[in-house]
Formats: structure tokens, C-alpha cells, sequence
């Protein structure tokens, strides 16, 4: 969903800038939703970015673990 606003945002940016007149007041409507999609979609980089670290430790604890505990 952000994804897709970002573009719509984006695309209407553009044509509002593109036409003749140029359409200041659409543009102006659509700049601090595209800023703010984009703001969404760095955050959902980063939370998906520490999932992954979240999952390589859990594993490496596991290997650890598996180590320091053999079975008797
Ligand atoms: C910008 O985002 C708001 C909230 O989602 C929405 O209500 C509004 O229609 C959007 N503006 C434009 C020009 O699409």
C-alpha cells in the first residue's frame, strides 16, 4: 500500500508539474504525502532489517547452544 501511494504520489507530482499551467496547488497537496510514504517505507526497511538480525542471533545462540550443552 505505501508502496503504491508513493507512486501515485509521485506520478501526480509530475503531471501536475508537467501541465500547462503548471498546477502548484496539486503539487503542493501531493509533496508531503510522497515524503511521508517514503519516510513509511524507510521504516519498514529498517524493521525488516532488524528481523533479520533478530533471526541470525537467535541461530547463532542455537549453534552456541548446542555446543556448550553436549548431551551426556
Ligand atoms: C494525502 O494523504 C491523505 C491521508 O492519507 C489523504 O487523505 C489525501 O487525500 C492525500 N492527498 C492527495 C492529494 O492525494
Amino acid at each position: 500500500m505505501t508502496a503504491v501511494l508513493c507512486v501515485f504520489s509521485m506520478l501526480c507530482m509530475r503531471f501536475a508539474w508537467m501541465v500547462r499551467p503548471r498546477n502548484h496547488m496539486l503539487l503542493t497537496c501531493h509533496a508531503p504525502n510522497e515524503s511521508v510514504q517514503l519516510y513509511q517505507l524507510s521504516r519498514w526497511l529498517r524493521h525488516q532489517r532488524n528481523l533479520q538480525q533478530k533471526e541470525d542471533v537467535a541461530a547463532s545462540q542455537i549453534v552456541t547452544h548446542s555446543i556448550s550443552f553436549p548431551q551426556a
